[in-house]
């Protein structure tokens, strides 16, 4: 069955570039698009033009290739959904598209949102029984359910393939690091998981060496040095002694700028506040001179428009490292906990 709508979940705030960067994506595969952008909802409606098919289009995108997108799906909307049962017309909709290997009960990332929550939690574990005496639930299925309260009445059912979804329900991790110097800590873990997923015991492993560049409070190094890096930790300002506690780190008051290191390292990461264009050109060069083989940084948006510039930004940085010979893999997204930002991970392959 045809699904009219593309749903992308995104940071509230940045639907326009969300939006704009699937469109754009979706143009170059020869599928005209036009996207329903209501500014701080979260969430992004991608439509096909004449009558396309939103789950065909999925296939010819990769949601990890998307910066702004956290989350997505192809779906149908439901609406008038009666509060006493809200059950039977969701499995009736499931029923056209399924089977499934799982369902996501799902809900806008706003403070409105969130309190359709709460519905969901109260309904997931009823729509998963009523998915099983329908048998539409089967391991192995390729796609999985996702079921979108935008309020109690209204709703989008729909399917994302398992293969090309979401890590996270609605990409919204739920990490917990006690004891972390700064809630920045949060950035640079959900980073690690989500680009290098499962080869992260590989590509980043104990007795390897980093460098934090504008590391202070310390969250970054904190997450290296517990992860068994030698971490030097660069930055004017000082480190929390969790930071300084939490294995082989070593804190130097140098300027990220002119910082040099002695030798390569294995890892650059990079916090620094500072003009984007400005982060990239400093990453850029800790690339052409072989001083690091892979790096995490974050790179501020405070631009207007965010897509464009970013992309051109990115775009750049990833031709200026390949002109000088290194061929490098370059992954963007705006994490669940970046705020006005992306973060960036990019390693010679
Ligand atoms: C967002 S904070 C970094 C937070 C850190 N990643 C953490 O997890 O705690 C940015 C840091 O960049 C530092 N910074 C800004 N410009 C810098 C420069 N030119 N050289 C060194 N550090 C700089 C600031 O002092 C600040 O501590």
């Amino acid at each position: 069955m045809p699904l009219p709508s593309l749903l992308l979940f995104c940071r509230p705030g940045f639907e326009a570039d969300c939006g704009a960067e699937v469109v754009e994506r979706l143009a170059a595969h020869g599928s005209a698009a036009w996207c329903r952008a209501v500014p701080a909802s979260a969430l992004v409606e991608v439509r096909l033009a004449d009558g396309g098919d939103a789950r065909q289009a999925m296939r010819c995108l990769r949601l990890d290739d998307l910066v702004f997108a956290r989350d997505w799906f192809a779906g149908l909307p439901l609406t008038d959904l009666p509060a006493t049962d809200r059950i039977t017309p969701v499995v009736a909709a499931a029923r056209t598209l399924g089977p499934f290997a799982g369902c996501l009960l799902q809900h806008p990332d706003t403070g409105e949102g969130r309190s359709v929550g709460r519905l969901c939690r109260l309904l997931q574990a009823r729509i998963d029984l009523a998915l099983l005496d329908a048998k539409l639930l089967r391991s192995g299925a390729g796609e999985r359910l996702h079921v979108l309260f935008l309020e109690g009445t209204r709703a989008f059912v729909g399917v994302s393939p398992c293969a090309n979804g979401a890590r996270w329900s609605m990409g919204i991790p739920r990490l917990r690091l006690p004891g972390a110097p700064s809630r920045s800590a949060a950035k640079l873990e959900e980073a690690l998981l989500h680009f290098l997923g499962e080869r992260l015991g590989t590509l980043l492993r104990p007795g390897m060496s980093a460098i934090d560049l504008g590391a202070a409070p310390g969250g970054w190094t904190w997450i290296l040095a517990r992860r068994g890096l030698a971490v030097t930790a660069v930055d004017r300002g000082a480190l929390a002694p969790a930071a300084l506690d939490a294995g082989a780190v070593r804190h130097l008051r140098e300027d990220a700028f002119t910082f040099r290191p002695g030798r390569a390292v294995d890892w650059l990461v990079c916090d620094v506040v500072d003009k984007p264009a400005r982060v990239a050109a400093l990453i850029e060069r800790w690339f052409l001179d072989g001083w690091c083989r892979q790096a995490i940084f974050n790179l501020k948006l405070p631009m207007k428009n965010r897509y464009r510039d970013a992309a051109t930004l990115l775009a750049r940085l990833r031709a200026v490292i390949e002109a000088g010979g290194a061929r490098v893999h370059c992954s963007a997204r705006q994490l669940y906990h970046d705020r006005e930002e992306i973060t960036v991970w990019l390693r010679v392959e």
